[in-house]
Parts: C-alpha cells; structure tokens; sequence
C-alpha cells in the first residue's frame, strides 16, 4: 500500500477519491480524500478511518503494512461515514484494538456500527493516553462538524489530527501543502465556508481550546496534509469566524410562568441560542415593562414566546403583549412559541397563532427540516413538567433556531 510519512513513525494510510462525490447536499467538484493515520508506537493506532464505500480495500491495503491484530487503539475523532465508515471492517480484523472516542461517538458507533460487544475507551477534554513512545491529547470540538466531535493532538510530534476541521475538499496524490504550486487558499477558504462556517461559534471555542497547543503540522481527514505554514490556517479560522461574530443576531424570549417551568425552558433555550453565538434578551412578563420588550421584539433578528397553560389558556401578560405588537415589528421574523404543561399546552398554539396572524415566519417542523436540515420536532417547543430530559431538548432547540438565523 502507498503510504506516505507525517511525522516519525507516523502514516498517511488513507484513500484519495477523484470521483465527483455527492456529500451533504453538494458535488465535490475536485474530489476528496479520506485521510486515515497509522501511528506505529509501541502500542499501534489508526487515527479515523475512510469512507465507507472502501472499507474492504481499506484494510486490505493496511493489513500490507501491519498484522491488524497488533492495532491496540483505534481513535475516531469524528463518526460520520466518510470517516468513521470503514470501523467495521477494520475492527473485524483488528480484533485487540480499542475504540478511542467521545462520550456521545461510543454511543453513536455502537448503534451504528453494532459493536456493542467492543471495548470502548471515552475520552474527555485534555485527557491523555500514552500509546509508548507518543502521547495522545484530546480535546472536545463539538458541531465541527457534528455533535460527537473531537481532535487527536500529538505532543511528542506536533501534530493535530483534527478530522473535519481545516480540511480541503481536493483529491490531491500530493498530499502536503507545501508540495502543491498552487495557492490551497481559496479551497481551503470555500471549505471553511461550507462546512465549518455555519457553527462558527464552536469554531471560536476550538480555537480557544488549540492555543496553548504548539502545532507544527495539521494533519485533517480531507485533503491537504498542512505542513507549511500550519499557523497560517489557523489564523484563516480565526479571522473567518471574528468577522461573523461582529455580525452576531439577537433574540427576545418573553414569557409568563405559573410554576417556573416555563421560565426554565425560556432558560434552557437563552443558553442553546448562546451556543449558537445569538445574544438574547429574556423577560419575565410577571414583572417586564411591556414597552421595553415591544422595543426588544422590534430591534430582534427573532422571537421566542411561552407561556404554561391554564384553562386551556395563556397566562399571565403574554397575551396583553401579542395583542400589543405590531405587525411591522414581527412581520417576516422567525417566531416560535414554547411553554411547559402538565395535560394538554394549549397555550403553546394560541401563542402560534398570533405569530402567524402577525405575519412572523412560524418556526416549526416543517420549517426547521427545510432551513436547517434538522428533522426533529423542537417547535413549537412542548415542554411536559420541565423534566431534565426535556430540558436539555429545549437547550439543543434554542441552538438550532440560532442555525435558522444565520442561514437567513
Ligand atoms: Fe468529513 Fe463530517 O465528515
């Protein structure tokens, strides 16, 4: 097999796919690679793997450089299938290997990939596992470009294995940066753009995370492997996401609570949509002057109304203030409604009505699959008692309706 050196005993043992590959909605003109690591330390590591479609050559092809039963650890930075595809067939083969992962990777991999009977090993941000001879930091870098992800940072080396990020869709058979002519930089800028651009909020925090770190080679799992210049692509990042921050949107969360569930939903979704780098403004109807909420309503990118039910009812002055605003303040906004409730949240559609009545953009469904891609029912946001469990969904649905935002 072709394998190419990235730092001491360090492999480039992936696949470069020059086909037109459809990925995410898309056409990647230039192709791809899927760039999958083979460390040889005392204790032999795969860093990611490849897509799925190749798993079989995949590991055909490693098993000419290593026995894959002498693999101990097996690290996936990140699950989806044009990395973490051809785990299956590796782990098949590398029978005492270990999968080394994020909490919520382990648990995505096992339903999966159905290895539940592996031994799984779950790393947290800055833990480390020594592999003899080279020293594995991870760090956790979520929504980059799912949920689950992290990075691999090699202290011995150097050199960060960062997955998605700082990737570049190009089948390149060159590989590093530096043995290219051409100028990576609007490939990697369009990159940026397309997949990591749009959860740039995660990307300031891993940029946070990765400056202590002293990088000298960026090895991601698509494209250029950045040996020259490394910091250089970091700054990109950091000047990228800087200029959306300034531009950064603003939500007004109003709502009435009988028994403070609903205040802690209001909450839960002011935390969501700060994650997804959207300021709030929340008001308690109980004791907000209803002026100075109009006024928020009118200067927000969006709004977020809740009310709990009683009688079938809104409560408190959430139906004073829908009455109150005026259709040019809300006209086109996205909307949506929320509560807590114990029997049936009737509130939550009297709420929905005014909106649309308002002529507001109804965040729903239907509305959520088509701007975001994300089919899950989050709005209008029903919350049963303020549960934990239902809590924590109402924090991911203020983040998502952050996303709304910033693909308006
Ligand atoms: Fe390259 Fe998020 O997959």
């Amino acid at each position: 097999m072709k394998t190419v050196q990235v730092a001491a005993n360090s492999y480039w043992v992936g696949k470069v796919d020059d086909r037109k590959v459809p990925f995410h909605r898309l056409v990647l003109e230039k192709g791809t690679t899927y760039n999958s690591y083979l460390l040889l330390a005392e204790k032999p590591t795969v860093i990611d793997t490849v897509d799925i479609s190749f798993g079989k050559e995949y590991v055909d092809n490693l098993q000419t450089v290593i026995d894959p039963a002498d693999i101990q650890y097996i690290v996936i930075n990140h699950v989806e299938p044009d990395h973490a595809g051809a785990l299956p067939a590796l782990a098949a083969r590398a029978k005492n290997a270990v999968i080394v992962t994020t909490e919520l990777g382990a648990e995505l991999l096992k339903d999966m990939f159905r290895l539940h009977g592996r031994e799984f090993l779950v790393v947290k941000d800055n833990d480390t596992l020594d592999i003899g001879g080279k020293t594995l930091r991870f760090l956790e870098t979520p929504y980059l470009h799912t949920a689950e992800t992290m990075v691999t940072y090699v202290e011995e080396d150097r050199v960060l294995y960062p997955c998605d990020q700082f990737s570049t869709h190009v089948a390149t058979y060159e590989l590093f940066n530096d043995l290219v002519e051409e100028d990576i930089s609007e490939d990697f800028g369009l990159y940026y753009q397309l997949i990591m651009h749009p959860h740039w909020p995660y990307v300031r925090k891993m940029l946070e995370k990765i400056r202590e770190l002293s990088i000298d080679v960026i090895a991601p799992s698509h494209g250029y492997i950045l040996r020259e210049g490394a910091q250089r692509f970091i700054e990109m990042y950091d000047v990228l996401s800087a200029a959306a921050m300034e531009g950064a949107k603003q939500v007004t969360i109003a709502y009435s609570s009988m028994t403070g569930n609903t205040g802690k939903v209001a909450e839960q979704l002011s935390r969501g949509l700060a994650a997804a780098g959207v300021t709030t403004s929340v008001f308690n109807l109980k004791q907000a002057d209803l002026e100075e909420v109009k006024q928020a309503v009118s200067a927000s990118n969006g709004i977020l109304i809740g009310s709990s039910t009683r009688y079938a009812d809104m409560v408190g002055r959430v139906e004073q203030l829908l009455q109150g605003l005026d259709t040019d303040e809300v006209i086109g906004k996205p909307a949506a409604a929320f509560g807590s409730y114990g029997w049936s949240g009737e509130a939550i559609s009297h709420i929905e009505d005014y909106l649309g009545r308002l002529g507001a953009t109804v965040v729903n469904r239907a509305h959520l699959t088509k701007a975001t891609g994300v089919d899950a029912e989050l709005f209008p946001l029903r919350v049963k008692f303020g549960r934990s469990e239902e809590l924590a969904r109402a924090q991911e649905a203020g983040r998502v309706f952050g996303e709304t935002l910033r693909t308006k």
